[in-house]
């Protein structure tokens, strides 16, 4: 199991502190990306993006909760993004163009789909995306409790991909993940973890990120 700790969590004051964190124990940097438009919030931007990458020895992966996303697709992959993932919700039928977008600047394309959306929308794109992020709370806010739903969600993506042969396609899950849900969710298919709160917010970071490497 991958863990990808959420950068929104993380310290701002002490930021390389945690970005250290990640760097040696765990496996991938979660940038959450918020417009205030596609969602409520605001999170951070090129600034704080461009800091990290300057120290990062493990790939960014950026979670795009944005409109129009083709729109920063480029800046993001300027800026040393290893994967890019964009809402389905914001895409829709231009899904195919902005999985493209990303591929041709040689970053994984990643689809992530909230959770009131048939995961069957996305099932038509699973033949050309290199991840899914499966969202187990609203995009917006680090911090929500997990919807155990998502749990039939992460398996049904899991399955499709099976079906079509693409089993090296990991699913990324996101959202309220913590030591206790991470066997289920490793169970229903799950490759990638991110976490949040359940990372900074612990008393010991690094034994958190190793107790969700199940
Ligand atoms: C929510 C973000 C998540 C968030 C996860 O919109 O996409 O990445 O930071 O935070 P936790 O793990 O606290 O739910
Ligand atoms: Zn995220």
């Amino acid at each position: 199991m991958l863990i990808a700790p959420s950068i929104l969590a993380a310290d701002f004051l002490r930021l390389e502190k945690d970005v250290e964190l990640v760097n040696s124990h765990a496996d991938i940097f979660h940038l959450d990306i918020m417009d205030g438009t596609f969602v409520p919030n605001i999170s951070f931007g090129f600034p704080v993006v461009d800091a990290i990458a300057s120290k990062a020895r493990k790939p960014l992966d950026v979670h795009l909760m944005i409109v129009n996303p083709e729109k920063y697709v480029k800046r993001f992959a300027d800026s040393g993004a290893s994967m890019i993932s964009f809402h389905y919700e914001a895409a829709l039928e231009r899904t195919p163009e902005v999985i493209s977008l990303i591929k041709s600047y040689g970053v994984k394309a990643g689809v992530v789909i909230n959770p009131d959306c048939p995961v069957e929308k996305i099932f038509p794109y699973l033949d050309s995306v290199d991840f899914v992020l499966v969202m187990s709370v609203f995009a917006g806010f680090g911090g929500q409790k997990f919807i155990p739903e998502s749990l039939d969600r992460v398996k049904a993506v899991r399955v499709e991909l099976d079906r079509i042969g693409r089993h090296e396609i990991p699913v990324e899950v996101d959202g309220g993940v913590d030591p206790t849900n991470a066997p289920q969710l490793k169970e229903a298919g799950a490759a990638i973890l991110v976490a949040g709160s359940s990372v900074f917010r612990a008393p010991d970071p690094v034994k958190a990120i190793e107790l969700m490497r199940v």
